[in-house]
């Protein structure tokens, strides 16, 4: 089977392009590699076309989307800084993409289109480990920072009433806290690495103190990218069509824990200090994944494991970096 992966190059884009190849599929990726980059794809040109385009251009997108029997939709701006510094781009690429994303599918026969929401839709959760059913949220529409989650909110509504009403089959996965190497630099755990390995002069200095965003008694659950791409392939396979899946992992802890954890990767005493949090920030955020486990999906890899990968991977390119 032909299917479409948009974002494709992206960090968690080239994971899922490597599962779907795995099963045999032919692989069409579209992205602009703003973020992307063709390094996550290497190896992979047998059964590849990548179209570099732009998901805001419906000729781009139908180019992409021709003979393809799903569409895996996952182009959009990550990265907290860009919610802040460009909600427009955040916008203008999440309604636009999905929108073309949609009507090129719906004009090239395609059948199934899966959609990347985020457990940033929830903003604070009244519920902990969240199910699927909890309300979505943008509890101030003049904060910059739900460009994000607001857009994706507009994107699950388009996939599920615009797409699905005309009559694709939609599935919807929303991916807690993915990590991994090369996932970008704009994120909790490539920042915490960055910022030990600087402020111990290159991990010369065997104790620190660190201050970090809020008391660090907020929670959050993480996921490695290849458990991620692995469940959003079983939410997009096996999903019954209109379904909204979480994809993630159960083991809820403090980021102050967090951090901890990637000192112990660098062998670094950290001594925590409170600072300032961000105005927009969650509490506490954990998926319950019962859903995705009834289509048969369990996680395989360990924090420990993951944080051993991803932070050595950050710490390696600091260092080198100077
Ligand atoms: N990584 C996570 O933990 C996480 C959490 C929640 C949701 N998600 C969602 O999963 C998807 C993938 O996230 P990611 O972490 O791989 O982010 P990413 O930034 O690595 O990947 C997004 C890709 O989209 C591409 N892109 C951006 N604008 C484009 C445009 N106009 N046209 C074509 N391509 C464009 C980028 O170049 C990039 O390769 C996104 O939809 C994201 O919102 C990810």
């Amino acid at each position: 089977m032909k299917v479409l992966v948009t974002g494709g190059s992206g960090f968690v884009g080239a994971s899922l392009v490597r599962d779907l190849l795995g099963q045999g599929h032919e692989v069409v990726v579209i992205d602009d590699n703003s973020r992307g980059h063709l390094g996550r794809l290497e190896g992979l040109a047998d059964r590849l076309t990548f179209v570099e385009g732009n998901v805001c251009v419906p000729d781009d997108v139908r180019r992409a989307t021709e003979g393809c029997e799903v569409v895996w939709h996952l182009a959009y701006i990550n990265g907290t800084r860009f919610f802040y510094e460009r909600p427009d781009d955040v916008l203008e690429v999440g309604i636009k993409g999905t929108l073309n994303t949609i009507e090129a599918a719906l004009a090239c026969g395609v059948r199934r289109y899966v959609l990347a929401s985020t457990s940033e839709t929830y903003n604070v959760p009244a519920t902990v480990p969240t199910p699927e059913s909890e309300w979505l949220k943008i509890p101030d529409v003049t904060n910059p920072r739900f460009s994000y989650g607001g857009g994706k909110i507009a994107c699950e509504l388009m996939t599920l009433h615009l797409g699905g009403h005309r009559g694709l089959e939609t599935v919807i996965f929303r991916p807690h806290n993915f990590y991994g190497p090369d996932m970008g630099f704009e994120h909790v755990i490539p920042e915490i690495t960055r910022r030990i390995v600087e402020e111990s002069a290159g991990l010369t200095r065997p104790s620190i103190d660190l201050v970090i965003q809020g008391s660090g008694e907020e929670t959050r659950s993480f996921c490695f990218v290849t458990d991620g791409s692995r469940g959003a392939l079983i939410a997009g396979d096996r999903g019954t069509p209109g379904e909204i899946y979480h994809v993630g992992t159960e083991r809820e802890l403090p980021i102050r824990r967090l951090v901890e954890m990637i000192a112990d990767v660098l062998s670094i005493k950290v001594t925590i200090v409170s600072g300032e949090l961000r105005e927009g920030g969650t509490p506490r955020r954990c998926p319950d994944i019962g859903k995705l486990r009834a289509l048969g999906y369990e996680p395989e890899v360990s924090l420990e494991e993951g944080l051993e990968r991803t932070v050595n991977w950050y710490a390696q390119h600091y260092l080198a970096a100077g």
